[in-house]
């Protein structure tokens, strides 16, 4: 019978794991758990037995994948899966899979809640602005833009949406204006969301042609990875336009700079948060355990994205 290793430095919720464990106990699966582990060598210690293993943003490297000799599946409950070697895992024909959607609300509401932080005034007491009527641009319209999109709509925000894989139809369904070029999204918005995946294609495209056209008073709201953003070019924006904000899920890795020139026009969470609700936790939790037994019972590749 298979063996399931969970490997999150991050827990999932309790609920989450009581869930999965059930799941994986029903099909005689055995199932262990390793929760908030120090260093990578835990992770390449642990896996060598396994079948099958569950991650959040846990590094799966070259060194994880060659470790785990039984190894056939790798899920990564939550979207993003830039935290994978694809190719290493190919290499051994370990097929990897995300749990996309699962988390998408509890992201989107993250990133709501940091607009209404920075609109007033991270709570300082004095007078903020409101979202209501203010424009609202999705960079990519996929689970988590669809999130935003709707939350939008309950805040009266006039909003809009670029996603190269998606045509004109498909976003308008959703009430979203369509915008067929990156360019006009940046340039008739004032806040931008982002929601595209970190990738060669999208590492550090976030760059100074694109934020200089914001207008005053633009806010970027990232909650999607901080690899996409290039960090000089937004030095560069703080310091030529004080009306510019940032707020984020994640704090760059020029923090420092930012703290020493710029505070009150930025905020970034401690810690990633946007997918750590007990909701979320039990959706992606409960989706990666249902994805592994299908894989063992039925061959379902269904999620696989290392095709
Ligand atoms: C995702 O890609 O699903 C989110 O960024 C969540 O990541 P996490 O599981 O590390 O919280």
């Amino acid at each position: 019978m298979p063996k399931v290793l969970i490997a999150t430095v991050k827990p999932f919720a309790p609920e989450a794991i009581k869930g999965m464990r059930e799941l994986f106990n029903n099909v005689g699966y055995e199932t262990e758990v390793l929760e908030k582990y120090q260093e990578q060598n835990d992770l390449i210690q642990a896996v060598e037995n396994y079948d099958a293993l569950v991650v959040r943003s846990d590094k799966v490297t070259k060194e994880v994948i060659d470790a785990a000799s039984n190894l056939k599946i790798v899920v990564r409950g939550g979207a993003g899966y830039d935290n994978v070697d694809l190719e290493a895992a190919s290499v051994k024909n370990i097929v990897v899979m995300n749990t996309p959607g699962q988390n998408a609300n509890a992201v989107a509401e993250l990133a709501f809640g940091m607009m209404v932080y920075q609109a007033r005034n991270q709570f300082n007491g004095k007078a903020g602005r409101e979202l209501m009527s203010k424009s609202l641009g999705l960079h990519a319209y996929g689970n988590v833009g669809k999130c935003m999109a709707r939350i939008a709509k309950g805040f009266a925000m006039e909003v809009s949406a670029f996603d190269p894989f998606l045509d004109k139809e498909t976003i308008e369904q959703d009430g979203v204006k369509f915008m067929d070029n990156v360019e006009d999204l940046y340039r008739s918005n004032q806040y931008v969301s982002l929601h595209i995946p970190a990738n060669e294609e999208t590492r550090e495209s976030i760059n100074y042609n694109l934020l200089s056209l914001m207008p005053e008073n633009g806010v970027l709201v990232n909650s999607a990875r901080k690899e996409v953003i290039h960090e000089g070019d937004l030095l560069k924006i703080f310091n030529e336009r004080d009306d510019f904000q940032y707020v984020s899920d994640i704090a760059p890795d020029c923090k420092e700079e930012l703290q020493a020139k710029y505070n009150g026009r930025f905020y970034f969470t401690p810690k990633k948060m946007g997918a750590q609700t007990k909701e979320a936790n039990i959706n992606a939790g409960l989706a990666a355990a249902k994805q592994i037994i299908a894989f063992f019972e039925k061959g379902d590749t269904n999620f696989q994205v290392n095709k």
